[in-house]
């Protein structure tokens, strides 16, 4: 008898610790374990990232793309933040428009999912950057781009409403921001926020206006904009707008696979898929 009870218990304590494991690293993606295991798990699984999600083209283009355009018409060209952009989908997005003819700067801290989204751009390199580098702590000025998205990351982030601040900091007066966030959550409890919650919460982080809708079934988009008004950005040179990570200086250049800061001489490795290692910068 005494044998039957201990391994009913043994079986429910495995059975507890699988049920645990399962929901930490998998059903909730590592988001109550921190940023290292988050990012972790994103390196891992960063091969069958784009299958699962298996993002429709026409889609893309017509709920993501398509309304950013337009909504910052008739420029064709703006500097374009992507933050958290894991494979590229928002750079690829605007890319396979004609009538884009700006850049986007997309930034993750997964290296392998970067990797992918260098692959996946191709053939429109040319509207393209990836740097490897955290959320929260930009490495740009105030007021530097003309749109800044952030799709269905936030809730991976330990302090979101920090990120969200940088992602409003960057963003110039006038400039059109998206975020979006799941909203069916109970697999993350307290990982994400109400629609009234994030637009008071982005309202409060300087934006004049913010309007959510519901999104592919599980997400919301929120669209804002700035307060006030300033003169587009456009596409311009990344050593012209990069704030070193050391010295806050914009003084760099780029040259035999490394980027480097003219006032602190710290450097950054360009990988060979052309990735900015940011991330793993050598201060001087
Ligand atoms: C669900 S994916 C979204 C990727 C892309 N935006 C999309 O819509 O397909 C979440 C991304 O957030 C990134 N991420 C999570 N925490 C981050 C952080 N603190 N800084 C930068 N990227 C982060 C992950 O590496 C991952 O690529």
């Amino acid at each position: 008898m005494n044998d039957v009870v201990s391994l009913i218990l043994i079986g429910s304590g495995i059975a507890i610790i699988g049920v645990l494991a399962w929901w930490l690293l998998i059903a909730s993606e590592g988001v109550y374990l921190g940023r290292r295991v988050v990012i972790w798990l994103y390196d891992l699984y960063a091969h069958r990232y784009d299958g699962v999600k298996h993002y429709l083209r026409e889609y893309e283009t017509l709920y993501l793309a398509e309304p950013i355009m337009d909504a910052i018409a008739p420029q064709r060209d703006p500097l374009v933040l992507d933050v958290a952009t894991g494979t590229g989908r928002l750079p690829l997005a605007l890319a396979r428009l004609d009538e884009f003819e700006g850049h986007t700067i997309g930034l993750d801290l997964s290296r392998r999912m970067l990797h992918f989204a260098t692959e996946s751009i191709y053939p429109y390199n040319e509207r393209a950057t990836f740097i490897w580098c955290a959320a929260e702590t930009l490495p740009f000025s105030d007021d530097t781009f003309d749109v800044v998205t952030c799709l269905e990351a936030l809730e991976f982030m330990t302090s979101p409403e920090a990120v969200v601040r940088e992602l409003v900091r960057v963003l110039r007066p006038g400039g059109l921001i998206l975020v979006s966030q799941r909203i069916n959550t109970k697999l993350m409890p307290g990982k994400t926020w109400t629609s009234g919650e994030m637009q008071t919460i982005l309202k409060n982080s300087g934006l004049a206006e913010a309007k959510a809708q519901i999104w592919q079934v599980d997400y919301r988009k929120v669209w804002g904009r700035k307060g006030g008004d300033s003169a587009q950005t456009g596409v311009r040179p990344l050593t012209s707008i990069l704030r070193c990570p050391t010295c806050g200086a914009i003084q760099s250049r780029i040259d035999d696979n490394q980027w480097s800061c003219n006032a602190c001489g710290s450097t950054a490795v360009i990988g060979k898929d052309g990735v900015i290692e940011l991330h793993m910068i050598k201060s001087r």
